[in-house]
């Protein structure tokens, strides 16, 4: 038997207020527990929407949207999807609400109710898995950009998410910044978590089991890694990364087998199978 979907959109339609048209026409996406989606698109495709719908901070206007088997336009649901599918957005500012770093990381367990003890387990652990531990008595505000990055991810970390939606929230990161923050998210999905990553940035997605793209409001193609980067890419005009010319040549040359990711240690182990 397979697994049940741990998000489930279907035929989801989304207008926002006054705009000409709808930012959802009938999307339709399924995530199964464990996955890594990257969903891709370009500015305006409806990126960010799905995500607000897929955390219950939107409500579809119509179709459906479950998460975690809850339906989100169940108001007792709510809460607690935004807890177990938490959403990091792409500017760091908008989500610091206290002052100091490890109380914006607290901030989340503390609303949830949870005992001293507990809170300063997920604190800790959550600013150990963002690299943040020694900045943790810093004000909030003196951070870096990366580094509020990397608050804001803490901050939806100690809320144990079971899916962790990231929109674009790796944009501020340097290149050192931005692999650490990747390792990161490697050993979380390893772990267990969901992970749903919107990003611009071609070197992100390389680890992702599966992709996503977006265009007008709808999921225009959903597949595998090595079927996107065989040609797909092209066709919706996105980037390539660095190491796809490498990628390429010892697929055709027979070196690496059928299906490897195009990530440099991924291609490295292949070649030494
Ligand atoms: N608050 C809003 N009010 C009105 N229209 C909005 C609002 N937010 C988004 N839109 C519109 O909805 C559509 C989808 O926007 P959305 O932000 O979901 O796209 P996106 O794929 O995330 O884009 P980007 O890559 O720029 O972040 C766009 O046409 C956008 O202009
Ligand atoms: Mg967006």
């Amino acid at each position: 038997m397979g697994k049940d979907p741990i998000i489930s959109i279907r035929g989801a339609v989304y207008s926002y207020k006054g705009a000409p048209s709808p930012a959802l026409c009938g999307a339709d996406l399924e995530v199964l527990p464990g996955e890594w989606v990257a969903l891709l698109g370009a500015n305006g495709s409806g990126k960010s929407t799905l995500a607000k719908i897929c955390n219950a901070l939107l409500e579809p206007t119509q179709g459906d949207c479950f998460s975690l088997s809850m339906d989100c336009r169940d108001p007792a649901c709510v809460p607690l999807i935004r807890q177990g599918a938490a959403l990091v957005f792409q500017n760091p500012d908008d989500q610091i609400v206290a002052s100091i770093v490890e109380e914006d990381v607290a901030f989340g367990p503390e609303n949830l109710g949870l005992t001293s003890g507990e809170i300063r387990r997920r604190v800790d652990r959550a600013l150990e898995l963002t690299g943040l531990s020694e900045h943790r008595r810093r004000g909030s505000h003196s951070l870096s950009g990366g580094q509020k990055q990397r608050l804001a991810l803490a901050g939806a970390l100690a809320l144990e998410p079971k899916v962790l939606i990231l929109d674009e929230a790796t944009s501020m990161l340097d290149p050192e910044g931005r692999a650490a923050l990747l390792e990161c998210l490697r050993e979380l999905n390893a772990s267990g978590m969901t992970l749903i990553q919107i990003t611009h940035i071609m070197e992100d997605i390389a680890r992702a089991g599966r992709i996503a793209v977006m265009q007008s409001g709808r999921i225009v193609w959903d597949g595998l890694p090595a079927d996107f980067w065989r040609g797909e890419y092209l066709r919706f005009g996105f980037d390539e990364p660095g190491e796809l010319a490498l990628y390429r040549e010892l697929i055709s040359r027979k070196m690496i087998p059928e299906g490897t990711r195009p990530i440099a240690e991924d291609m490295a182990e292949a070649l030494c199978l």
